[in-house]
């Protein structure tokens, strides 16, 4: 879908940029508009890159304290994505990126299989000892599928010495190699089979669907998870650049969704040379985004380039010191707006990365023309994000640093975001801090509230959906008194509130 070419707010951002004015999401409020929408109606699905969609505009940042498997997981089932981080070794990343892909069993890629000679018995006992929990097995006779052993022929046997191939079914449906999960799902009720081996041209097994995950997946209460076309979870992963990056995507998974090319510096020539030499090799499989940047230029040569997604802001996030260390940056809610423009008429979405504070800054930054937004510190005192929490007076915290603090940097991933990867250790010039942040308890509960945020604006603004979002919205510029009096004022608050807090 190519992105349309009026937004109300343009006129807003002309004037701004007329007066040289870069503005943060606190500089300003949404105007209201008549609706007839309600904040239950409206639609949160957008992209996160040009291939990849979202069930929710939600993105965690790739940062050694926020997202591992365990956290992707849990905002791949709130319809998001997590961006696997990179200060891990290639196998390790790659371990944490096949954990996600794992995690539902839609396609079940390498099913185990029994040799067609294999005995019954040979085949109980195989299951017993490893514990296999599933009673489907693929016969393979000389590489070939040529039956399936069912529950029923391992219960019904008379025999333990019968092999495999006397007892197997051989009136077998199957489909192709690319068969997607609903496909499948048709396929198999259609034809009331319990499994659907996938073979390619030769009748070798490539993969095999079951009909009671397919039927959960299709049909279960998952129509919030975001999912691939073959019912697996959506996952990204971070990566350098050069020798870097090729080393870890050779370990990643073919299904992998995303790679996030992370650099401090987007619009530099090692992330160039590394997006040309992906696309050159061919066969990638896998979208490619690029970050960070925050100038219309730079996205303008991004975009040259082909890749598949954008990732906005230098300098925004909670632990950047960037700005201050190097002197350099955009505000974030006009380098949103400035990059946003320049994706129009493509299909390239932009991640608006940092500075996510309250949930009113995720509207903010997709009425600037953002289509999804990535978070930090908000996800880092997380029960599923990496750590354990520890005790401080002011209660229970959990560890939160920048890539480019020095903690993180001593980690190659960590040195490489920012150009440092041969500096030795005492030379290091670190542009991010090492901090803690409270414990919030379970990822749902915070992206509730943070979706509950986003979809109260949209319902003020008249929106149905996101796209509705970016065209209707429009911003009014506050003072510093307007900030002030935005904020609760005059009063003691005597109750937490679950999405806010001083
Ligand atoms: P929030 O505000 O959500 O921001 O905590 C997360 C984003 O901050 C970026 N990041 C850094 N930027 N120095 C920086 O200048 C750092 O050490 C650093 N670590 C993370 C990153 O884009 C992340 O998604």
């Amino acid at each position: 879908m190519k992105k349309k070419q009026s937004i109300e707010c343009d006129s807003f951002f002309d004037d701004m940029n007329s007066l040289r004015l870069a503005l943060e999401f606190d500089d300003v409020t949404i105007k209201t508009r008549e609706t007839d929408v309600m904040p239950t109606d409206v639609n949160v699905e957008t992209k996160f890159s040009r291939n990849v969609g979202l069930k929710s505009a939600i993105v965690s940042a790739a940062m050694d304290t926020v997202t591992e498997s365990r956290l992707a997981i849990a905002l791949a089932k709130l319809g998001g994505i997590g961006v696997i981080h990179r200060n891990l070794t290639p196998d390790e990343q790659a371990i944490q990126v096949r954990q996600v892909k794992r995690h539902l069993n839609g396609l079940i890629e390498r099913p185990i299989t029994v040799k067609a000679d294999e005995t019954i018995e040979s085949i109980l006992a195989r299951r017993a000892e490893r514990g296999y929990t599933f009673d489907k097995f693929p016969v393979i006779e000389n590489g070939y599928l040529v039956g399936i052993i069912t529950k029923d022929d391992l219960e019904f046997y008379d025999n333990v010495s019968k092999t495999a191939a006397q007892v197997m079914t051989t009136e077998l449906v199957t489909a192709g190699p690319n068969t997607t999960l609903r496909e499948a799902y048709d396929t198999m009720r259609s034809r009331k089979k319990k499994a659907l081996p996938l073979v390619n041209e030769r009748n070798e097994l490539v993969g095999m669907y079951d009909f009671s995950d397919v039927k959960r997946l299709v049909s279960g209460g998952n129509t919030s998870f975001n999912l691939d076309a073959h019912g697996r979870l959506r996952v990204a992963a971070a990566v350098g650049v050069l020798k870097e990056a090729y080393d870890h995507i050779a370990q990643f998974p073919n299904d992998i969704d995303a790679i996030v090319i992370d650099t401090a510096h987007g619009d530099s020539k090692n992330v160039f040379d590394t997006v040309r030499s992906l696309k050159k090799d061919g066969g990638v499989t896998f979208d490619i985004v690029v970050g960070n940047v925050t100038e219309p230029e730079s996205v303008k040569r991004l975009l040259d380039l082909g890749i598949d997604g954008i990732k906005v802001g230098q300098g925004p996030g909670s632990i950047c010191t960037t700005r201050i260390v190097a002197g350099v940056g955009c505000p974030q809610l006009t380098a949103i707006h400035n990059c946003a423009r320049m994706v129009r008429g493509t299909d390239v979405p932009i991640i608006a990365d940092g500075g996510i504070c309250e949930s009113g800054d995720i509207p903010k930054a997709i009425v600037a023309g953002a289509d999804s937004v990535m978070i930090g510190r908000l996800f880092a005192g997380c029960e599923e994000a990496p750590g354990e929490t520890f005790a401080h007076h002011s209660g229970r915290m959990k560890k939160y640093r920048g890539m480019g603090s020095l903690g993180a940097m001593q980690s190659r991933g960590g040195r490489e975001r920012y150009g440092q990867g041969e500096v030795p250790h005492e030379k290091l010039v670190p542009e991010g801090i090492e901090g803690a942040v409270p414990y919030r308890g379970m990822l749902a509960d915070v992206v509730h509230q943070l979706l509950g945020g986003l979809r109260s604006s949209m319902a003020y603004v008249g929106a149905h959906t996101i796209p509705d979002l970016q065209q209707r919205g429009n911003f009014h510029r506050v003072t510093q008194n307007g900030v002030n009096t935005s904020h609760p004022h005059d009063v003691m608050m005597v109750a937490d509130a679950p999405n806010y807090r001083r």
